[in-house]
């Protein structure tokens, strides 16, 4: 289920925590975050590729590209088992590079097709913490004080949408503000 809490950026507790989809695409429209919800598709196959996945929302995918003029479009995943021997390295490498607060030159846009993960927006003196799961779309705008957390035990495939081949590319604040946050596991747990 997505989630979203609005937490003051010193830490504490939650000031609002809601999972009614269109409170919080009202709550993020009034800081510019775009966030919608499409209706969630079965790719075939136990593991569907990257190709199936985007031909599973090839319409939305499509009006998404055509209205924002993106130029590439790809599809990452992450499969449960950090617990396996042979590739934890890899996963915590993969979720600490997300985990310290950032910008990006372009929008970061997102869209879950599968499994869950949490975005951090810092706006003024709070953070919007948003519990993406699959049939969420966010669109984070450029310049915008950003982390995501993935879990300790990674499982999502998200499809994203980019403007520019390097605009993803992280500017990062130095503000330890994602220390004095809940994580992904902690919110969800
Ligand atoms: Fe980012």
């Amino acid at each position: 289920m997505t989630l979203m809490q609005i937490i003051p950026d010193g830490g504490g507790r939650a000031a609002l925590s809601t999972s009614d989809p269109v409170r919080i695409s009202l709550e993020l429209a009034a800081q510019n975050v775009h966030f919608e919800r499409w209706r969630v598709q079965r790719p075939v196959g136990l593991a569907p590729d990257g190709k199936e996945i985007l031909d599973a929302y090839r319409a939305e995918v499509d009006r998404l590209i055509n209205e924002h003029r993106f130029r590439f479009v790809d599809v990452v995943r992450m499969v449960r088992g950090a617990g396996d021997p042979h590739r934890p390295s890899r996963v915590s490498e993969a979720r600490q590079m997300f985990l310290e607060e950032h910008t990006h030159r372009d929008a970061e846009v997102r869209f879950f097709a599968e499994g869950k993960g949490c975005f951090y927006l810092h706006f003024g003196d709070h953070v919007y913490a948003l519990v993406c799961e699959a049939g969420d779309l966010l669109s984070i705008p450029a310049r915008v004080r950003h982390w995501f957390d993935m879990g300790s035990d990674p499982e999502f495939c998200a499809i994203r949408f980019f403007l520019n081949e390097d605009g993803w590319v992280g500017d990062f604040s130095g503000d330890p503000v994602s220390s004095r946050i809940l994580s992904l596991d902690e919110i969800v747990a």
